[in-house]
């Protein structure tokens, strides 16, 4: 019994490691590239200013929310379930600064975010 709990220890251990690595880029050579570096399946291409310059005017909050909720043939997370929700923005920052349009993202979010401001209740 007393191993079990040591086993089961360590792999809380691991896991409590695993946000450590929510660095964007990590994730999305781990999960994202498949679709985004070649384009499968008609992914904007990493990189690719053109393809991602239309999707940066949802702002942000819109990418994020296309990533973690999927879009069409997006998976939700991009297929990952483990992914955290801070692990899937790093790896949208990323593919964001990739295509050098950070700045215009940023300012794209406020609209999108006052748009998006409706709490229900
Ligand atoms: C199975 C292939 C696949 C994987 C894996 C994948 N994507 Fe995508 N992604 C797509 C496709 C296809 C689209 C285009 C969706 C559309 O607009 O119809 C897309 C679009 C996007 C968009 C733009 C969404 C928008 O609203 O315009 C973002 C942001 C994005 N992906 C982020 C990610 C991130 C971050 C990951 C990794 C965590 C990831 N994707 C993994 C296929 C993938």
């Amino acid at each position: 019994m007393k191993t079990t709990v040591a086993g089961l220890c360590g792999a809380l251990a691991m896991l409590w490691v695993a946000p450590v690595f929510a660095d964007g880029q990590g994730v999305f050579e781990n999960v994202c590239a498949k679709c985004h570096r070649s384009g499968l399946l008609g992914a904007p291409i990493a990189g690719n200013r053109a393809a991602w310059e239309p999707r940066v005017k949802l702002g942000l909050e819109g990418l994020y929310k296309s990533a973690l909720l999927g879009k069409n043939d997006m998976p939700a997370t991009g297929g990952k379930d483990r992914l955290s929700p801070e692990e899937v923005r790093a790896a949208v920052d990323y593919l964001v600064g990739l295509a050098g349009l950070t700045q215009e993202a940023e300012s794209a979010k406020a609209a999108a975010g006052e748009a998006g401001d409706r709490t229900p209740r």
